[in-house]
């Protein structure tokens, strides 16, 4: 069955937030006294707010109640919104606006499916809010990748089955759940050493209408 629609990941996929996630843990880590690094962070690729605080709190010496989780990912989330309140088109990742325009070209229908609960921020930022024909965001789901629950939601908004979709990633976790809910998955960035992914590239200025329509 060709491909209907493509349902786009949003950080490190669309726009580099990478670092800016990066760097709000990171002062959040130091000022707990938590260890957190580069390492650490990339397990945090794909993952809720909430599961990537429980991550990092793996090595915090102490145990935190509930309230301060909440404070603490409350905290994280203000310093983050401060970094990507700077974010413009320029921010978006090469390659990325060529295919969005050749798949609307060819009438393939294209949305955002992203565990963020700031992809409207985000999309807003990089002059990217209307330009979707569906969005499903972190705001929209019960659980996050790697539960294929953002890709159905996504697939569904645009009146499209799983299996005439296509899911871009760059997180292992975005991978799985890709294929937990039946839907073919291209690696990219961080992806693209993921042997379980259907097709593979860098970045998306490797990727043509073409490649996508033959999987
Ligand atoms: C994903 C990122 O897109 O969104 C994760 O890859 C992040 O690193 C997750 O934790 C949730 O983001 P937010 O913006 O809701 O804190
Ligand atoms: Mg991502």
């Amino acid at each position: 069955m060709s491909i209907k629609a493509v349902l786009f990941d949003l950080d490190g996929v669309i726009v580099t937030t990478d670092d800016c996630h990066y760097q709000a843990w990171r002062h959040m880590a130091d000022e707990e006294g938590i260890y957190f690094d580069r390492q650490i962070n990339e397990r945090l690729r794909g993952v809720s707010r909430m599961e990537s605080l429980d991550i990092l709190l793996e090595r915090s010496h102490r145990v935190y109640s509930e309230v301060e989780k909440q404070a603490l990912a409350t905290k994280k989330n203000e310093h983050y919104k401060q970094l990507i309140h700077k974010l413009t088109a320029a921010d978006i990742l090469p390659g990325v606006m060529p295919i969005l325009e050749e798949l609307k070209h060819c009438g393939i229908k294209i949305a955002i499916a992203s565990s963020s609960k700031n992809t409207p921020l985000i999309l807003n930022g990089i002059g990217l809010a209307n330009y979707f024909d569906a969005v499903a965001d972190g705001n929209d789901i019960q659980k996050s990748k790697p539960d294929p629950e953002v890709f159905l939601l996504a697939a569904q908004r645009v009146g499209k089955l799983p299996e005439c979709c296509l899911v871009v990633e760059d997180a292992d976790a975005g991978v799985e759940g890709a294929i937990a809910g039946g839907i073919k998955v291209l690696g990219v960035g961080a992806a693209a050493k993921n042997n379980k992914a259907t097709l593979v590239a860098d970045d998306l200025s490797a990727i043509s209408v073409t490649n996508i329509l033959s999987l």
